[in-house]
């Protein structure tokens, strides 16, 4: 089954750490989520906490961190780890996020599929 892919930003838009929110039909779904740029690579999630469900960001395409280390998310405090979203610190140990698989081709980032 071919999957199709959807442009989500571009790559300008994120810091080194660096954190994007966005919203974006894909194959009939509207999706929520961010992206998070960390020592050259990218991550994406859906914006939605393990712990309740709740949208992570405290200020509009901020996910991260004070110091850009771990994911965060705003309503209850956890921490979750940049590379697999696992949640380290908080009241949802050992849950993680939910992974977005992207591609980046140039200076475009897709969204190829979700879980
Ligand atoms: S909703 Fe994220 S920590 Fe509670």
């Amino acid at each position: 089954m071919c999957s199709e892919s959807t442009l989500i930003c571009v790559t300008d838009v994120l810091a080194d750490p660096g954190s994007y929110g966005f919203e974006v039909g894909h194959e009939g779904e509207t999706v929520e989520g961010f992206l998070v740029r960390f020592d050259g690579q990218y991550y994406a999630y859906r914006n939605s906490c393990p712990h309740t469900g709740s949208p992570l960001d405290w200020v509009e395409h901020q996910f991260l961190d004070l110091d850009g280390s771990l994911i965060q998310c705003a309503m209850h405090d956890a921490r979750f780890q940049i590379d697999s979203g696992e949640c380290v610190m908080g009241p949802c140990p050992g849950e993680s996020l939910s992974k977005l698989e992207i591609s980046v081709e140039g200076e475009n980032i897709y969204l190829i599929s979700t879980p």
